[in-house]
């Protein structure tokens, strides 16, 4: 058997890793600014994760959601406290996609509803309803096309206003920060409007930070930049630094019925485990505040490149845009200068989303070679 070929694949085969690095089958050694598409939050091969992960394996790994399995409630408590979402309860899932999945059922059993509000750019995953509220019609399928979605431009508020207005709307989904689409936001003041139209018109605010959250940006979640609370909040990537997992957190106020949700695998002890000791490390390590002093570091440096045009994102989820596309200057990062960086929907813009342990050296390392690289 064959795998089945979706996905265009560099030529190279990692088979070791550590921190922010990652050696491949020939022994060379690549700074990782990437994380596998921003899940690796607390470094690579972290020893406190390694040792929980391997202590929970040969305990139990596994059994459904039909028993007591207090690493759930562990998890839970620790990600209310350390988010400062602790009037939000947890629904365990398995990735980006079914968490999105979820909350937009959810919206739509609480509402009676079913069209969506979804915005220019989005990527939300690539199941039934998240990859409707997707902005991309080349990855939904004709099946797909039964959801109602409307794509609005970011930022437009009236659009909203006008479209919640028609009384048919579940939910309103929006990245924290936009990740595939290319690091595009939303202002504090679109925000605060959004959620006040949504509270207004009982229509669903549903945060995507499944990209953007986990410190990524500076603060647990980013929406937490605008000072808003949102219905649900979806988060997956950085939470289990590679173990697949997600999650949906809806606000108490909207009450759980048995049945509603559910699922085989998700919320596992193996899952948990891997959750729980990336909280432990996020806090223990401080590297939300790490995110921060990076991020204002990467800043000054980056100044320093006149050929960079914009900078896009905040903390540790960073577009560097060009006036070129920048395709070749990936190539050269990985191939000549062993540097993983990754690409968006916007050609020109090279996206940055490395653990959020890394270092104000491995930025300067970063920095040199993107200079010799674009001066070559
Ligand atoms: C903002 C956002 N939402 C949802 C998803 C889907 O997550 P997954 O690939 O885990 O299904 C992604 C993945 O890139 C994402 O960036």
């Amino acid at each position: 058997m064959e795998l089945f070929d979706v996905y265009p694949l560099y030529n190279v085969t990692p088979v070791k890793a550590k921190g922010a690095y990652v050696w491949d089958d020939k022994g060379t050694k690549y700074l990782d600014l990437y994380g596998g598409h921003g899940v690796i939050s607390i470094g690579h091969t972290h020893p406190k994760y390694v040792n929980a992960l391997t202590a929970q394996l040969n305990n139990i790994g596994f059994y459904s959601n039909s028993i007591q399995n207090p690493l759930q409630k562990e998890l839970a408590q620790k990600l209310g406290e350390i988010s400062s979402c602790e009037n939000y309860n947890l629904f365990l899932c398995n990735s980006g996609a079914e968490a999105n999945e979820n909350a937009l059922k959810l919206a739509s059993f609480k509402t009676g509803k079913s069209r969506i509000i979804s915005f220019a750019n989005s990527f939300h995953g690539r199941t039934s309803a998240a990859v409707a509220a997707t902005d991309n019609k080349n990855i939904n399928a004709p099946i797909n096309l039964q959801q109602e979605v409307t794509f609005l431009p970011l930022n437009e508020i009236d659009l909203v206003i006008h479209e919640i207005g028609k009384g048919d709307v579940a939910a309103v989904i929006i990245e924290g920060i936009q990740g595939v689409g290319g690091l595009d936001e939303g202002t504090t003041a679109f925000f605060k409007e959004v959620e006040k139209v949504c509270g207004k018109n009982n229509v669903f605010l549903i945060l995507d930070e499944i990209q953007s959250g986990y410190g990524r940006s500076g603060k647990f979640f980013a929406f937490q930049h605008h000072g808003i609370q949102p219905d649900i909040i979806t988060t997956a990537k950085g939470m289990a630094n590679g173990f697949p997992i997600g999650a949906v957190l809806i606000q108490d106020k909207h009450e759980a019925k048995y049945g509603m949700l559910g699922t085989t695998f998700g919320g596992n002890h193996l899952a948990c485990t891997a959750g729980i000791s990336v909280l432990d490390v996020l806090q223990e390590e401080k590297l939300i505040a790490n995110a921060n002093e990076v991020y204002q570091h990467f800043l000054q440096e980056i100044a320093t490149i006149p050929q960079v045009k914009k900078i896009k994102g905040k903390g540790l989820m960073l577009g560097v845009e060009f006036d070129f596309e920048v395709g070749e200057l990936r190539k050269k990062l990985i191939f000549d200068k062993h540097i993983f960086t990754g690409g968006s929907s916007n050609k020109n813009l090279l996206r940055i989303l490395p653990p959020l342990n890394i270092t104000k050296e491995e930025i300067s390392q970063f920095i040199s070679a993107l200079k010799e690289v674009l001066n070559s």
